[in-house]
């Protein structure tokens, strides 16, 4: 299994921090918030990782992780030239994933789970992670039998059929690629990740995984402050993260 870090985007929710660097590199208490999603991969047994940022920083990544040797991982890197949506990962990665199968984290999404089981498990078809929140409708939102077997998901509903949000952690086989490619943008003219999982869903072929423990989607400045002060605290306890 290979991983795809997506660290593009304008990140305008973040301006004035983002005129100058990439959201992804901004600082998480004592690292770079790239680091983390980093991290989360190598932890689940990931090392081969694909990072896909915006033109302008490229080469401020390259700095910072360089080869990934000193984080113990192989990276490559890719320019994504626009904003064109989740699933263009799979386009502009297309080259990297090769005949594999590929694991996708969002670069500003912070976990502290373990996703190694998931992983070995994960055999064909795609798998999404959900987590319950009190406040589902800012993010995708995924509805499921006993049997984990999707039912239904919605991206940023008005009204959440349940409050399990979907995290920005998700594993799919190879045909990911090909489905992606047959995607049309939507009205906001994005490729989306709903339509992708659709594509599975309609097959039966999507499944979720409940998660537990810290997730958080550092795209705003009151999370990336939260996010902040909770690695902060876990960091002074002594645990890793
Ligand atoms: O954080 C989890 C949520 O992430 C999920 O619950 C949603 O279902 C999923 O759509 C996504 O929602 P966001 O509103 O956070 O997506 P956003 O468009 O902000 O993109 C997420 C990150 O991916 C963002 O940090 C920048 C990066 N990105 C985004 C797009 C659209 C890229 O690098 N390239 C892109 O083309």
């Amino acid at each position: 299994m290979k991983g795809i870090i997506l660290a593009g985007g304008r990140a305008t929710r973040l301006r004035p921090l983002t005129k100058i660097t990439s959201k992804q590199l901004l600082p998480v208490y004592n690292k770079p918030m790239i680091y983390y999603p980093i991290q989360t991969l190598a932890r689940a047994g990931i090392k081969d990782i694909l990072i896909i940022v915006a033109p302008e920083y490229s080469g401020q990544f390259l700095n910072l992780l360089g080869s990934g040797n000193e984080l113990g991982v192989n990276l490559s890197y890719e320019v994504q030239e626009e904003p064109r949506g989740l699933p263009d990962a799979f386009i502009v990665g297309e080259n990297f994933i090769g005949k594999d199968d590929v694991a996708l984290i969002l670069g500003d999404n912070i976990f502290d789970h373990n996703f190694a089981e998931s992983i070995t498990s994960f055999k064909s078809g795609a798998r999404i992670f959900a987590k319950q929140v009190p406040d589902p409708e800012r993010s995708g939102v995924v509805e499921f039998d006993q049997n984990n077997k999707v039912t239904s998901i919605v991206e940023k509903p008005e009204h959440p059929k349940s409050d399990y949000a979907i995290v920005g952690f998700y594993i799919y086989d190879n045909r990911v690629v090909e489905y992606a490619k047959s995607l049309k943008p939507s009205a906001r003219n994005e490729l989306e990740i709903v339509d992708l999982h659709n594509k599975y869903l309609e097959k039966g072929e999507l499944d979720v995984n409940i998660i537990e423990g810290m997730w958080e989607d550092a795209g705003t400045i009151d999370s990336l402050l939260r996010v902040n002060n909770l690695i902060a605290e876990k960091v002074k306890q002594g645990e890793q993260i």
